[in-house]
Formats: C-alpha cells, sequence, structure tokens
C-alpha cells in the first residue's frame, strides 16, 4: 500500500473451499492455517508488489473483531515484522477497514458521509467524519482527509446480513460462503418471488433472524410438497429482496436523519447484485450519492486493513506492543 489509495499488492489466501465442507468455519482449525500461510502470504504479497522488507515504512495487522485465534497470528506476526525492521506498528480495527474499503476506488468519497456496513458478522450504520488532525498531519491534507472516524447510529439486533445468507444459503444446498450463489441464483429464475415479511425494526436497528427463520419454515414447506427444487430461484429472489430493500431503507432513512447525502457501503454483502441495483437507484432518486467498495475489495482482503492503517501510521497512531486481540470490538475502539 503507498499514499493509504494505491495498492501494490493484496494477496488473499481465502480458506472459503477448505471450510465448505464443515458448513462454516471451524475457529481452532481456521488459526492453524493462518499460522501454516502467514509467511507464504507475506512473502508473496512483497514480490508481486515488487518491494523488500527494507521498503516498509510501516505495518498494520487487524486487532479485531474476530475468531481470537486468527487474529493472534497476524496481530503477532506484524508485530514481530515491525519489531525486526525497526518501524511502527498499528492495530487496526476490522470494521473500520471494512469502510475504508470504498476509499479505494477511483475518485474516493470524502467524509462526512453514512458508512454501510454489511458483513458475515456485522450489519450497522455509522456517521462517519474525518479523523482528528485531518488536513494538517504529516502526509499533508490529502492523506488526513483518508483518516475516519465513526459514530454507531443502528445495528443488527441478531444475525447480521451475511450470517443470514450463509444459513438461508446452506438450507438451498449450498455450500459456505453462500451469499454469491445465493445471489447469483436470485437472479435464474423467471422473475417470480416467493414473499417474505420485510423485518424493520425501531429506528436504523436491523433484524434478520425472523427472516431466516420464515425462509426456513417456506423451504421445509416446498420440500413436503415436492416442489423445492423448481421454487429454489424463488425462494432466493424473496429472500434477497426483503434483505436489499431493509438494507436499503435503513441505510437512506440514516442519510435523511443525519442530513448527509453521501453514503458508502463496505463488507462482504457489499458485493451483492441486488443491493448495488436498488442501493444505487433509490439513492440517486433522493439525491444521495451512493459509494460502493470495489468488488475485490468487498469480502476480507489485506488492501483495506492496510489503507486504514496507513492513514493511522499517518497521523501518528501507533499501538502499543501489548496490544490485544480483541473478540469483540466496537467500531472507533480501535487502539491505533
Ligand atoms: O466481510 P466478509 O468477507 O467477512 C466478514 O467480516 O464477515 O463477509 C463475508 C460474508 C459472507 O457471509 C458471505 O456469504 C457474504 O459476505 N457475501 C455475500 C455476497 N458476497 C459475499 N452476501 C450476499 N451477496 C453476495 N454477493
Ligand atoms: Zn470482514
Amino acid at each position: 500500500m503507498e499514499d493509504g489509495r494505491r495498492v501494490l499488492s493484496d494477496v488473499v489466501s481465502s480458506q472459503a473451499a477448505f471450510f465448505s465442507r464443515y458448513g462454516g468455519v471451524v475457529p481452532e482449525l481456521a488459526g492453524r492455517n493462518h499460522a501454516a500461510r502467514i509467511l507464504p502470504v507475506v512473502r508473496e504479497s512483497l514480490r508481486v508488489a515488487g518491494v523488500a522488507y527494507g521498503d516498509l515504512g510501516g505495518v498494520a495487522a487487524t486487532h479485531g473483531p474476530g475468531l481470537t485465534g486468527a487474529l493472534l497470528v497476524g496481530l503477532n506476526f506484524g508485530k514481530a515484522l515491525a519489531v525486526g525492521l525497526g518501524v511502527p506498528f498499528v492495530g487496526v480495527n476490522h470494521l473500520a477497514a471494512h469502510l475504508q474499503a470504498p476509499l479505494l476506488g477511483e475518485n474516493p468519497p470524502e467524509p462526512p458521509f453514512v458508512g454501510l456496513l454489511v458483513s458475515g458478522g456485522h450489519t450497522a450504520l455509522y456517521a462517519v467524519g474525518p479523523g482528528e488532525g485531518a488536513g494538517g498531519h504529516r502526509g499533508g491534507g490529502e492523506s488526513g482527509r483518508g483518516l475516519l472516524r465513526f459514530r454507531l447510529l443502528g445495528e443488527t439486533l441478531d444475525d447480521a446480513a451475511g450470517e443470514a445468507y450463509d444459513k438461508v444459503g446452506r438450507l438451498l444446498g449450498i455450500p459456505y460462503p453462500a451469499g454469491p450463489a445465493l445471489d447469483k441464483l436470485a437472479y435464474s429464475g423467471d422473475g417470480e418471488a416467493e414473499p417474505f415479511t420485510r423485518p424493520l425494526p425501531e429506528g436504523l436497528n436491523f433484524s434478520f433472524s425472523g427472516l431466516k427463520t420464515a425462509a426456513a419454515r417456506r423451504v421445509a414447506e416446498l420440500a413436503g410438497e415436492g416442489v423445492l427444487e423448481e421454487r429454489r430461484a424463488a425462494v432466493a429472489a424473496g429472500f434477497q429482496a426483503a434483505v436489499v430493500e431493509t438494507l436499503t431503507d435503513k441505510a437512506l432513512a440514516a442519510c435523511r436523519e443525519t442530513d448527509l447525502n453521501k453514503l458508502v457501503v463496505g463488507g462482504g454483502v457489499a458485493a451483492n447484485r441486488g443491493l448495488r441495483e436498488l442501493l444505487s437507484r433509490r439513492a440517486g432518486e433522493e439525491g444521495v450519492e451512493a459509494r460502493f467498495a470495489p468488488l475485490e475489495y468487498t469480502m476480507d482482503n489485506a488492501a483495506m486493513v492496510a489503507a486504514r492503517g496507513y492513514f493511522l501510521l499517518a497521523a501518528g497512531r501507533t499501538s502499543p506492543p501489548e496490544l490485544e486481540a480483541s473478540a469483540c470490538l466496537e467500531l472507533g475502539v480501535e487502539n491505533g
């Protein structure tokens, strides 16, 4: 990562295929796989970027939220690398990194804006402003504007959107992570959609567990009638419509409430075609500029972590050597 904007390399060692046979991530195995893969992945990323260890000006690694066993591997590797090279180290909040991803595209949006985070573990809305020191710090005004600050507006009261995709996908026989295939399945039918009630809890909060249960009940009924195979696309289309309409309604309500006319969307579910289409159209109608993370930076990736880390380090924020991995880390509680 150069300048917090230019990605020199982004190597992802996905464990999706490995975990599809388990129907989800097995924490203990995820940590072990991380330990086995981290050095080859770092070497590969330097090779692709065409830089040497000695060229690095700082190191950033995720310190939470997430699976502790996996976080510990990256965090301790990052700290050790920074000490070995004599460069600063900073821990990055995974959620902040997901909302940094939309700034990796061309002509990055400038804060303030509303941030919609939709991933496998989180669904939340934030008012996002420029970080302290924006405009005046080392690296100048341009890099200062990339440092974001977050205020929570609303979040899911139960399941995350991506989690609901994975669970409903599983009912339809789609291996983990089911989001991308379920998204495609939703577009594969004849336009018919099973009707599902839109979950709309109070304020700017979300809820997806009722929808997941309704989908499970409908899938069981269709299977009982022996017509599940021919109705799979209609279930997918109905489920997707309920999820993306809810996300769109709440995100635009957040823009109205905060009087912000810019919206950025990050996290794995930001890759969803239905969400990209509906949210872009409805935002346009309401005079809101909607910006999604570039597709390659929606699912978990190192580029978004490096970008967030760059802006933290540029603002002089480094982490102490004792920084711990935190399974449950709120956004804004960043030790950087
Ligand atoms: O952000 P991410 O890579 O990991 C977390 O931090 O959780 O998000 C992964 C989640 C998975 O639940 C996956 O099924 C979902 O994002 N996902 C999608 C799509 N692509 C990935 N969900 C719906 N539609 C998609 N196209
Ligand atoms: Zn993620």
